[in-house]
């Protein structure tokens, strides 16, 4: 991993803004996560959503880690650039039926409600096939991150509930084009009490799964979900996150169960790190409490400040003159189009190039065409001769 003001020539002559993604970090990130994984036997799914780029999705793949998708594009896509359709999972409250039929024959899909599973299994037995299901549970763990990022709470609409378990079994008993496979559990993103908020997790999903045994169900898996956290703030101290920590977590929290294996499913801590915003300075307005950078990368780019206010840091990779306070901003007409209020840079003039970091994973992702601008393209460190 270089660090990004080597590449200052070589991005001057590119049109702004652009993601570049560090392809050796992400190579780094993949051993790291697949060595730790192997040393607590868990299987790993990537989670798609987090960044469909095709050469990420190569390397990824290549690892041999399965997928974990959101839509039915995404299984195409996961399938598209390597992934075996037998190791891609397909959670989602709202899979529509042109969606299933397309998916039947994927590792999993990850129900999320009764409805849904007898859904499933009409169309698996239109087609004649059976279809592996497993039972997406929203366990009620407070994951304490963002309340958007939030996902096992009573509150949020995502699997299945304590009221509907018993339903769920009897159902499952009743059905003939479905087989069940196990039990899949999410309760959030950008999870940094590890400890805390996957033990409660684990113990959850234990009682749970005690229950479905109960009723006569054989699990094969039992799935805990993505949600570690990455480095925001120093990335370049934290460029790999803490896989070790989290499956050391899980596996020591989750009892384990002959013949029941664990995935985890990483969307985020996989390619976040590896991931920049480069954009150009455009202009410099100066007034008397503050000095405003704008910048030609908007909330169209990269949604994450403007919509959960989350921090990314910004670093000039222009300039190393001592540092001055900015309000950044993007150009998008909405207030909210800010980058970083009161961060000091590398002082800094226009056609300076500055790198929002760690926007690796929902960041290109989430873009859009708001105010009809260009999406940024994506340019990789293996292409640079640097
Ligand atoms: N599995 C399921 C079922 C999920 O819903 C998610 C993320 C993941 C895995 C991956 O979780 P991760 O390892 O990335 O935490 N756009 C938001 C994050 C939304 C996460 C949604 N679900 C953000 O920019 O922070």
């Amino acid at each position: 991993m270089k660090d990004l003001s080597a590449y200052k020539n070589a991005f001057s002559v590119i049109e702004t803004p652009f993601y570049f993604y560090d392809t050796e970090l992400l190579q780094r990130t993949v051993d790291e996560v697949s060595r730790a994984s192997a040393k607590y036997g868990i299987d790993v799914h990537y989670a798609v959503k987090a960044n469909v780029e095709e050469r990420l999705l190569q390397i990824i793949s290549a690892a041999g880690i399965g997928a974990d998708a959101v839509s039915g594009n995404e299984v195409s896509r996961a399938v598209e650039c390597g992934f075996p359709k037998n190791k891609v999972v397909f959670a989602g409250v709202g899979k529509t039926d042109k969606e299933i039929r397309q998916s039947l024959g994927i590792e999993a899909f990850n129900v999320e409600s009764l409805q849904e599973l007898e859904v499933i299994d009409s169309i698996a037995g239109a087609e004649g096939v059976m279809a592996d299901v497993s039972l997406r549970i929203n366990p009620g763990v407070d994951a304490h991150t963002h309340k958007f990022i939030t996902t096992g709470l009573e509150a949020n609409k995502f699997g299945l509930v304590p009221e509907e378990f018993q339903a769920a079994a009897d159902l499952l008993g009743r059905l003939k084009n479905v087989r069940f496979t196990g039990l899949h559990f999410h309760v959030g993103s950008q999870i940094t009490d590890i400890q805390e908020v996957f033990s409660q997790e684990c113990a959850r999903a234990n009682e749970i799964a005690g229950f479905f045994e109960s009723q006569g169900l054989k699990m094969e898996h039992i799935d805990l979900g993505g949600g570690l956290g990455v480095d925001y703030l120093t990335p370049d101290q934290n460029p790999v996150p803490d896989f070790e920590l989290w499956f050391r977590t899980l596996s020591e929290n989750m009892p384990r169960r002959e013949g029941v294996r664990l995935f985890a499913e990483p969307g985020r801590s996989l390619v976040a790190q590896c991931g920049s915003l480069i954009t150009k300075v455009l202009y410099i307005k100066k007034r008397t409490s503050k000095t405003f950078a704008v910048v030609d990368a908007g909330m169209n780019n990269l949604v994450r400040p403007a919509l959960y206010g989350a921090y990314h840091r910004i670093d000039n990779i222009c300039s190393q003159a001592p540092a001055e306070v900015y309000d950044i901003v993007g150009p998008v007409c909405e207030s909210s189009d800010v980058w970083g209020t009161d961060r000091p840079l590398a002082s800094c003039g226009r056609g300076d190039l500055l790198a929002i970091r760690s926007a690796g994973a929902y960041g290109s992702v989430m873009s859009s065409s708001y105010n009809l601008r260009d999406k940024a393209p994506a340019y990789f460190s293996d292409d640079f001769n640097i």
